[in-house]
């Protein structure tokens, strides 16, 4: 597929892969509408690469996003490239998960994907042709303990993406599900302060199980290269360029072992080797 101007929608542009996947869209001839609630950041983007039309969107806020969509509805040349890459992370055992919290990162990892999508797939019909680039994560796969939640929103964009690829197939519209492994982003950062202080507000209970998953999983991190979003954003590119994307692409820290590990493992097997992994199977509280 060439670019030939073609319109692409990056949300989540302000950041990390979203920045990367935009700037890299933009090098390759695409107008990319580049959203995010952080203006400046947007266009400090746009100055620093041509064809970037930078937008604002707060996907937490039901209201904005219908403003968003009807922006969209009326754009003069339809979006043929939708990369679906907002969202954020929530931390904490499912105890411990406060409700509005993760209603709002529903709203944002789940409803703001689907109906920014809803928005752009009658142009992409229209034009019988279309990619929708959906990120999900190694978590859309196998959700690790304390962090069940936000696993959750990813299984969801799966579930989402497998059954949207088959749909619109017949209108020539291609559906690619990134699951990146762990990658050096503000992704962390906006996690712990959308988490908020876990170990004030845990039953003390809790306090071992956070503890031993913290130093297993801290293991893993010894020694480690955790790759940019630059890698991220690549892969994207190229199934957006690709004649033929293949369903799912993953890379970055940990994303093959996670995931050969869930598919070489039948549940009982695999939620073993989680509990292992992550420091929780021979702990007694
Ligand atoms: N980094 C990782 O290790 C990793 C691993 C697997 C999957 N992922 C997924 O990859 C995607 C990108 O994450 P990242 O690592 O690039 O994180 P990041 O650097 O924190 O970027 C997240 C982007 O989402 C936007 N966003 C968050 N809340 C928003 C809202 N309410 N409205 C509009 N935009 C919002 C942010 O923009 P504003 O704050 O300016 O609004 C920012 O541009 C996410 O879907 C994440 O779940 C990341």
């Amino acid at each position: 597929m060439g670019a030939e101007k073609q319109v692409a929608l990056v949300t989540g542009a302000s950041s990390g892969i979203g920045r990367a996947t935009a700037a890299k869209l933009a090098e390759q001839g695409f107008q990319v509408i580049a959203a995010a609630r952080r203006m400046e950041r947007l266009e400090q983007l746009a100055r620093e690469v041509k064809g970037i039309i930078p937008r604002q969107v707060d996907l937490a806020d039901p209201e904005d996003v219908e403003n968003f969509c009807r922006y969209i509805g009326e754009l003069d040349d339809p979006v043929g490239v939708l990369v679906n890459n907002a969202g954020y992370s929530i931390r904490g055992a499912l105890e411990d998960v406060i409700i509005d919290a993760a209603r709002r990162l529903y709203q944002v990892n789940v409803f703001s994907l689907m109906r920014v999508t809803q928005a752009c797939l009658p142009g992409m019909r229209k034009m019988r042709k279309g990619t929708v680039v959906n990120l999900s994560s190694v978590v859309g796969k196998l959700a690790f303990p304390l962090s069940g939640v936000y696993a959750s929103t990813k299984y969801a964009v799966e579930g989402i993406t497998d059954a949207l690829r088959v749909e619109v197939r017949p209108f020539g519209i291609r559906v690619v599900a990134i699951r990146p492994g762990f990658i050096a982003t503000e992704f962390n950062e906006v996690g712990n302060e959308m988490t908020g202080n876990l170990m004030e507000r845990t039953d003390p209970e809790y306090q071992a199980l956070y503890a031993a998953s913290g130093a297993a999983v801290g293991k893993l991190f010894v020694d480690a290269t955790v790759p940019g979003p630059d890698l991220i954003g690549d892969i994207i590119v190229e199934a957006v360029l690709s004649e033929n994307p293949k369903a799912v692409y993953w890379g970055g820290f940990m994303s093959e072992e996670w995931l050969q590990a869930r598919a070489g493992k039948n549940d009982e097997e695999f939620s073993r080797y989680l509990a292992e992994t992550t420091g929780l199977h021979d702990l007694k509280v």
